[in-house]
């Protein structure tokens, strides 16, 4: 029987060990062995000392406890190898002496161009959608992004829990590259007062003016959620200049963060304190809920049979509660909708 590769990469999400866990089911329900590859595309360049820390046998009893496991018992790795096409030939090579039906790739869009890139050298390959950032338009949701959004949630609970206790407004940064969307989510979910996101061009006098206005209306402890990409959206604003005169450490040139941002806002709303939190990493590493954890039991599955029918360059996603495929190269160049509306709502209240 022909082998199937799988490996996960990009930025780790919640829900990848699910999906191998899955594959590795599949594969083994059609009794076709299953090999891991460790640390994104690394492992397929042969740059380990031992062959071991590039490739392992992915049997169920390797796999059987993994599946609810948060992180990536694979690894994961940015490879910037892989941008050169004579690494990714190398790579093409390796699998083919592997005698792989496919491979199938668990990451983002960056894994899914390495994926592309592969399939064009003889290599068939199923992607599915792996990262936290939801930055992916073919799909209404990637896996991770349900499990980062609910992180986000019970840190903003717990927070707010505080701001109110302390009557205090709070900065909390979220993850998403430059994608909004959990940021947007999670105000949703939690009533946060003013939200900031990377598709909307903003300033920081506006948001101070929204504050201020949820301060004038007697909410003295709002939320502010800002997502990380968010700073590549504001209108320069001198950092430096405005701290520096209130004593901050802060050098010239320096941009803007969660912290800065939240040391500005208390001087310009005349505010006691207003505190900052980075949720960070917390949402990468969360064990997956049950909706990312369904989507990696059946993405893996759908891959198994894609392969398993000769069919390649695929990626997998969900759409009207269902899991589908389409290709690659339309997937990637899906343009992303935002969701203003609700974005406009949530700030307007
Ligand atoms: P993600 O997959 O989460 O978007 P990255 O953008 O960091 O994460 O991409 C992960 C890896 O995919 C890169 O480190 C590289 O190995 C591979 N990759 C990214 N872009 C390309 C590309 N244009 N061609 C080939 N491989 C790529
Ligand atoms: O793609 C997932 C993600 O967590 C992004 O939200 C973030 O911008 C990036 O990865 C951070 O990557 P790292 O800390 O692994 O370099």
């Amino acid at each position: 029987m022909p082998n199937i590769a799988v490996l996960t990469s990009g930025g780790d999400s919640p829900g990848m060990n699910a999906a191998v866990m899955s594959v590795a089911r599949n594969a083994a329900h059609f009794h076709m062995p299953l090999i891991g590859v460790k640390r994104g595309y690394n492992g397929l360049l042969g740059k380990s000392t031992r062959e071991a820390d590039d490739l392992v046998k992915l049997d169920l009893d390797t796999v059987l406890d993994i599946a609810d496991n948060p992180g990536t018992y694979l690894r994961t790795a940015r490879c910037t190898d892989f941008l050169d096409p004579a690494m990714r030939e190398k790579a093409a090579r390796k699998l083919k002496e592997m005698e792989v039906l496919g491979l199938v790739v668990i990451g983002g869009d960056g894994s899914f161009q390495g994926a592309m890139r592969l399939c064009e050298l003889g290599i068939p390959c199923i992607g599915i959608p792996g990262t936290i950032d939801n930055d992916l338009a073919y799909t209404v949701r990637t896996l991770g992004y349900d499990t980062a959004v609910n992180v986000c949630v019970d840190a903003v609970r717990a927070i707010r829990a505080t701001s109110r206790s302390h009557d205090r407004p709070h900065v909390v940064e979220v993850m998403g590259r430059h994608c909004g969307d959990i940021a947007l989510s999670t105000a949703e979910a939690t009533g946060a007062e003013i939200v900031v996101v990377p598709e909307v061009k903003w300033k920081v006098d506006d948001v101070a003016a929204q504050l201020n206005r949820q301060i004038a209306m007697g909410n003295t402890r709002a939320t502010v959620i800002v997502a990380e990409g968010c700073w590549e959206s504001m209108a320069p604003f001198d950092v430096y200049k405005f701290l520096k005169p209130y004593g901050k450490q802060v050098f010239e040139g320096e941009p803007m963060t969660a912290n800065r941002f939240a040391s500005i806002l208390k001087r310009k709303c005349g505010m006691i304190e207003v505190r900052d939190t980075v949720v960070g990493y917390t949402q990468r590493g969360a064990q997956p809920t049950a909706r990312d954890s369904m989507f990696a039991f059946e993405a893996g599955a759908m891959a198994v049979e894609l392969l398993r029918n000769g069919v390649s360059n695929q990626v997998i996603g969900v759409r009207n509660g269902k899991t589908f495929h389409m290709p690659i190269e339309k997937a990637l160049a899906a343009k992303r909708p935002f969701n203003k509306k609700l974005f406009n709502l949530i700030n307007s209240l």
